[in-house]
């Protein structure tokens, strides 16, 4: 993918000059210093943006929209700059493509009751991919019982890709939205999204990518991805919680009907009719996340800053070096195994639950998450019931994965 303007010529990647930027990561717990791996959980947050919602909050604050007087202006206007930022980080054209959500789950639930709604009817189909997180399932599911829809499942192989002649092979004119990861939480696979993309577009199905766990990874660019829909969550992508965006290309989210009814979504009201505002405030009822929406176009900005690119260049040597670390415990099976991957190293170690290695690991400070992610039918194709996940983000080193081996080590210890 072609990077824009603004990720290339950056300064050198300096990842411990990134690290003093992580107020987090000093942390020591049990008197260990922290080895955060667990950001595709959620991710630590830079002063930067820590700072952002601070002083929106202290120097700005006022509803947004609904004023006249100089507070509610400023934030109003730092709120729909903040939509700019995330615009421009997105690749979306114009800004009212980008909607303000609490996060991806919410962003699918948006989409499924809206455009689903009114494009899914009785015998079509939805169509995802085994590798879905809960939220990018449930929704779907919930649809296609209201409709007397079908959910469609296209399948992975053992490394974690999907088969794309199965996808191919399933795609019909009743499926009506495909819905995929970008990349998955559980599995860390790179979906080739260019070619599902063109695949489905090339059978007129429109295409929602969740990109969750991509945004925090990967130069992001849905003009050129041509996706009908894009979301992510801002506290996956080092931003606030309880924030995120959803785009839809301008011409979708202007016919879509409402998801939620209330303030700031109306043009008027009588207790006759209302008119609908147009898309994104038609989607945003009441009272927005406010410092979360201004520190959400701060968190952008510092990645810019950085660069996405220098960013995904960094966290692929990391993940290499990580998964040959891994493949060096005995006992330890990699689940994921995917040509292209980012981030995540999820395994299983013989004789030892997922829940044992992770509280083994907390003692020495290092931060895994182990259970079934909020994607069970991964853990069902592996014939697992959990894995432990040590999730990576740039702010991560060698060292730290060094400390998890050591960890790990200690744990065959213990377990024989
Ligand atoms: N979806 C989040 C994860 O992968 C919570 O851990």
């Amino acid at each position: 993918m072609a990077l824009a303007q603004h990720q290339i010529d950056k300064p050198p990647f300096d990842v411990e000059a990134i690290r003093q930027d992580f107020p987090a990561l000093s942390l020591t717990p049990y008197g260990k210093s922290l080895v955060y791996l667990d950001s595709a959980a959620s991710a630590q947050k830079p002063e930067a943006v820590i700072e952002a919602e601070a002083r929106c909050y202290r120097e700005y604050y006022a509803n947004v929209h609904r004023g006249v007087h100089y507070l509610s202006t400023k934030a109003t206007v730092a709120y729909e700059d903040a939509r700019r930022n995330v615009a421009r980080f997105m690749g979306a054209g114009d800004p009212s493509e980008i909607v303000f959500v609490r996060g991806t789950t919410e962003a699918i639930n948006l989409v499924a009751a809206t455009y689903g709604r009114e494009h899914v009817g009785e015998g079509d189909e939805v169509l995802i991919t085994t590798m879905e997180h809960h939220s990018n399932i449930v929704p779907w599911q919930m649809l296609c019982e209201e409709k007397g829809a079908k959910l469609v499942v296209a399948p992975i192989d053992d490394r974690g890709d999907i088969i794309l002649e199965e996808l191919e092979k399933i795609m019909s004119e009743r499926t009506k939205l495909l819905a995929t990861v970008h990349v998955s939480n559980a599995l860390g696979t790179i979906n080739p999204v260019e070619r599902i993309i063109e695949m489905a577009h090339e059978r007129g199905i429109p295409v929602l990518l969740d990109g969750a766990q991509a945004a925090p990874h990967l130069p992001m660019n849905v003009a050129e991805l041509d996706c009908e829909f894009y979301t992510f969550s801002g506290h996956k992508a080092f931003g606030p919680s309880g924030i995120g965006a959803l785009y839809g290309k301008k011409e979708l989210l202007d016919a879509m009907p409402p998801y939620q009814g209330g303030g700031e979504m109306i043009r008027s009201v009588t207790f006759e009719k209302t008119e609908y505002a147009p898309a994104p405030a038609r989607f945003e009822a009441g009272t927005p996340n406010i410092a979360g929406a201004i520190a959400l176009g701060a968190t952008v900005d510092y990645l810019e800053a950085i660069g996405m690119g220098a960013i995904q260049a960094y966290e692929e040597e990391l993940l290499a070096y990580g998964t040959s670390a891994l493949e060096s415990v005995s006992g330890l099976r990699l689940i994921g195994t995917a040509v292209h991957k980012a981030s995540v190293l999820s395994f299983v170690m013989d004789g030892v639950h997922p829940h044992d290695i992770g509280t083994i690991l907390d003692r020495e400070g290092i931060a895994v998450r182990t259970g079934h992610h909020c994607a069970q039918p991964v853990m069902d194709r592996y014939g697992v019931a959990a894995t432990a996940r040590a999730s990576l983000a740039f702010y991560n080193t060698k060292e730290e994965i060094d400390r998890l081996i050591a960890g790990l080590e200690k744990v065959r210890e213990i377990f024989g």
